[in-house]
């Protein structure tokens, strides 16, 4: 290798996104106001490992998906045991459940996650190789009014950071006991039609697929397929339509779409998609279901669950088209000190120290870079108050604190500054 080639620059894997400042203080917004809305609502923290034995996924998520077919990161480890970064988070979550026996406690189990997620698809905007998600889930209980929570949960995350150009499309996929007879008339409905042998084959293993495919001539016709939601059994009708009687209530807007298929294997009766238009072709920035075979598949109990997970890059680049600020992300710092001269630099060093000590966000300029060139640091890190302290200053005992929204300046005694700014800083909330 060439000295030249060997010091190459390196960048990110294909389909891998940085955040880095100044995006990377929204994506904390967006992620940590998503967490905040499930720990308002009784959710509690799981970490889960970021690779898993292959068999989870494979069992949990379905062989015939996409997800485990294509897309997997999957190797052998060193000890020559298959292992998987985890493509998703609920057959995680269902496995630690079940392993650590939370579902013999209290029910649902509700429990919230965040982080990567590892899909190997055709990167483009918008779908990443590395995705984001935080999610939810509730373990235990099938109950429509827990449906009817998380979904509005998952509405309420994407209002906290003030996204609105959303829709929420909703279905039902039946249960073990109605979805059999369904599948069976939409594969007679498909069999009869002159599809390709690809697309045939498909509707052999997962005809619900089918009714996914974006090619106009298949959407055609396949336009008169029968639906799911019209060969529900009693039960299932019951269910769905609690969940939409509450939503009613608590005033979540959504569409019913017959058509909706979901890329995971495990759901069952409620469905869910939120779909943002000014994303181009990606437009799921979150969906999720009911999954209630999925514990008993995974070799826990007969339990049920439902649960989401919403795409944090998607809901970014939703807010970037809607134009949509978050509060606070451009402040680096609250406050930022600028020190001229030896002496007045150790004694801004201790403010700064003081400063952070009583929880005040602060930094300095360092280097020799004179007045002007320092306060450009105060403009860069966004900062609502400048510490002035010069030789004069130092020797009066005193410091010049500058309001930088409102471009006023005042002298206060040195001994009262970091009391002066947590109390200024107060009133300018
Ligand atoms: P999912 O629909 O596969 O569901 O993913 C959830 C969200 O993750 C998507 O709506 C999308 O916003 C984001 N996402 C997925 N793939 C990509 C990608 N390649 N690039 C960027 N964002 C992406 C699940 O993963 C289920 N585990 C959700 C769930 C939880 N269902 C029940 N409980």
């Amino acid at each position: 290798m060439s000295e030249k080639k060997k010091f190459a620059s390196l960048s990110a894997p294909k389909g891998v996104p940085d955040y880095v400042p100044p995006v990377s203080p929204r994506f904390l917004a967006v992620r940590d106001a998503f967490i905040r809305q499930a720990h308002l609502a009784g959710f509690q923290h799981i970490e889960l490992p970021i690779f898993e034995d292959t068999n989870l996924f494979a069992r949990g998520v379905g062989e015939s998906t996409d997800v485990v077919s294509k897309e997997m990161y999957t190797f052998a480890d060193r000890g020559d045991r298959s292992v998987t970064l985890r493509p998703e988070g609920t057959a995680g979550v269902v496995r630690a459940v079940i392993e650590h026996n939370l579902d013999r406690g209290q029910l649902p189990v509700k429990l919230n996650y965040a982080g990567p997620f590892f899909r190997y698809e055709r990167p483009q905007a918008g779908r990443y190789r590395q995705l984001q998600q935080v999610g939810v889930e509730a373990i235990g209980v099938d109950d429509p009014a827990l449906d009817a929570e998380i979904i509005a949960l998952a509405d309420r995350c994407y209002r906290s950071v003030g996204l609105s150009g959303y829709r929420l499309e909703l279905t039902s996929l039946g249960d073990r006991n109605c979805r059999p007879a369904y599948r069976e008339k939409l594969q007679e409905f498909l069999f009869a039609l002159p599809l390709d042998e690809e697309t045939r084959h498909r509707a052999s293993i997962n005809p619900l697929r089918v009714l996914d495919d974006k090619r106009p001539e298949v959407q055609e016709m396949t336009a008169d397929a029968p639906l799911m939601l019209d060969y529900l059994n009693d039960e299932c009708r019951e269910h769905f339509e609690t969940v939409t009687g509450l939503l009613d209530d608590m005033g979540v807007a959504y569409t019913i779409n017959p058509r909706m298929v979901r890329g995971l294997d495990y759901y069952t009766k409620t469905c869910f998609e939120f779909v943002h238009d000014g994303l181009g072709a990606q437009s799921g920035i979150g969906g999720g279901g009911r999954y209630d075979g999925l514990m008993q598949q995974l070799g826990g109990q007969d339990l049920s669950g439902i649960g989401f997970g919403l795409g944090v890059d998607r809901t970014l680049l939703a807010l970037d088209a809607e134009g949509v600020e978050l509060p606070g992300t451009e402040r680096r710092v609250d406050v930022y000190g600028v020190a001229l001269g030896a002496e007045a630099k150790k004694r801004m060093a201790v403010v700064i120290h003081q400063l952070r000590g009583a929880g005040v966000a602060a930094d300095m300029s360092y280097g020799d870079r004179g007045l002007k060139g320092a306060m450009k640091g105060a403009d860069r890190a966004a900062a609502r108050y400048a510490l002035v302290l010069g030789e004069n200053e130092l020797a009066e005992g005193t410091i010049a604190v500058k309001d930088l929204a409102q471009h006023e300046q005042v002298s206060v005694p040195l001994t009262d500054v970091v009391e002066h700014l947590q109390k200024a800083l107060q009133n300018a909330l």
